[in-house]
């Protein structure tokens, strides 16, 4: 077995240790194991026979081959593997569903490899706890109701953004009955909860949008969810009936075409176009186009038809993510917060 596959295992396995699945952690530890010892997988791991650790690592094979574990738990389709895996009240028994992982890895290898065959896709519902605050801000900032536009928005689920109630310190927004509700670990100032915030218009572009409606499609998405956290899981589910009901869309179409297409400043509405852990899917040259139209729907906004940029990505050579809001008119670039990958704690500098 090629040792980069090995390695980027490993690498992935210590990763879900410091993100909080040590469920994952150690199936992924007996993977690497295993293969170290001669195990074949089923040949799952064949498209990176040659890859190199950067390769490996980039396509995330690691989280397709646990993803496509939980995947076939979810389905049914493998009972003996579904036994020892996470449920409420018990943190599973890694050990007993390695066991129990291999005769399933061998059985259900065509399943398996179809899973693996495309990029994880992943929606984290509780990135909308970081991006509230700068939804806020613009708000204040401009007194005008917003159009939205998210772009690589996955399933659309952070589309809902103000259709969620959250707990931001010591402070709350959002409806009181909402059917999806999170908070952070807040540190810092609240956001300007007192902001009206009134969304006049959504839309949403992916280049392999999710389409909830179809059945194995959502459970991709759950799957893609670690098995042993369950508010994320729950949050998760909550999410696709709200997006269901509300009848969220998103369009299959590149960033760079569709931002430069569909958006635009508008008079009497703020124009806010947002993303959330993206940037670095892109090449450089599609990173630079986007930059590009970007700044030029900035030069074309008015005091009455304002325009905003808000991202969540990684802060530059950290694991962890910085919010940022750029206004126009004038262009001003604020770092609105620090935060976790998946919202768990929120630093504020509002
Ligand atoms: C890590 S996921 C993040 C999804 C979502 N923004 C979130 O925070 O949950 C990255 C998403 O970017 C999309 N993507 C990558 N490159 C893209 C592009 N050039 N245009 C549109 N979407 C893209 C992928 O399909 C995927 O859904």
């Amino acid at each position: 077995m090629n040792s980069a596959i090995i390695e980027a295992l490993r690498i992935q396995s210590g990763h879900c240790a410091e993100l909080g699945s040590p469920f994952n952690a150690a199936l992924l530890a007996h993977a690497a194991a295993d293969l170290e010892s001669g195990w074949t997988a089923g040949g799952l791991f064949d498209p990176w026979a040659s890859a190199g650790l950067q390769a490996v690592v980039a396509d995330a094979a690691a989280l397709r081959f646990v993803g496509g574990l939980h995947d076939l738990v979810l389905a049914g389709e493998a009972p003996a593997l579904a036994a020892a895996y996470p449920r409420r009240g018990s943190p599973g028994d890694p050990e007993a569903a390695w066991i129990a992982s291999r005769p399933a890895v061998e059985q259900q290898a065509a399943w398996l490899a179809s899973f693996m065959a495309h990029e994880p896709q992943t929606n984290e519902v509780r990135r909308s706890v970081c991006l509230i605050g700068g939804f806020l801000e613009v708000a204040r900032s401009f007194g005008l109701p917003l159009r939205v536009f998210e772009i690589a928005s996955s399933a659309g689920l952070n589309l809902n953004f103000d259709r969620y109630r959250y707990a931001l310190g010591d402070a709350a927004w959002g409806p009181a009955d909402a059917a999806v509700s999170m908070g952070a670990d807040w540190s810092g100032p609240a956001p300007p909860t007192g902001a009206r915030l009134e969304v006049v218009s959504r839309a949403a572009c992916d280049r392999r949008p999710i389409d909830l409606a179809d059945p194995n499609q959502r459970r991709r998405l759950m799957a893609y969810v670690w098995p042993d956290q369950f508010d994320r899981l729950d949050r998760i589910r909550a999410a696709i009936e709200l997006a269901l009901a509300t009848g969220v869309r998103v369009d299959a179409a590149d960033a760079v075409d569709w931002t430069a297409s569909r958006v635009s400043p508008e008079t009497g509405a703020a124009t806010v176009l947002f993303h959330s852990v993206f940037w670095q899917y892109m090449p450089t040259v599609s990173q630079a186009a986007l930059a590009q139209t970007i700044a030029t729907l900035g030069g074309r906004a008015r005091a009455k038809a304002p325009f905003a940029w808000l991202r969540m990505e990684p802060s530059r050579g950290a694991a962890d993510m910085e919010v940022v809001l750029t206004l126009w008119p004038g262009g001003e670039t604020r770092v609105l917060a620090e935060a976790h990958p998946h919202g768990a704690w929120v630093r504020w500098r509002g």
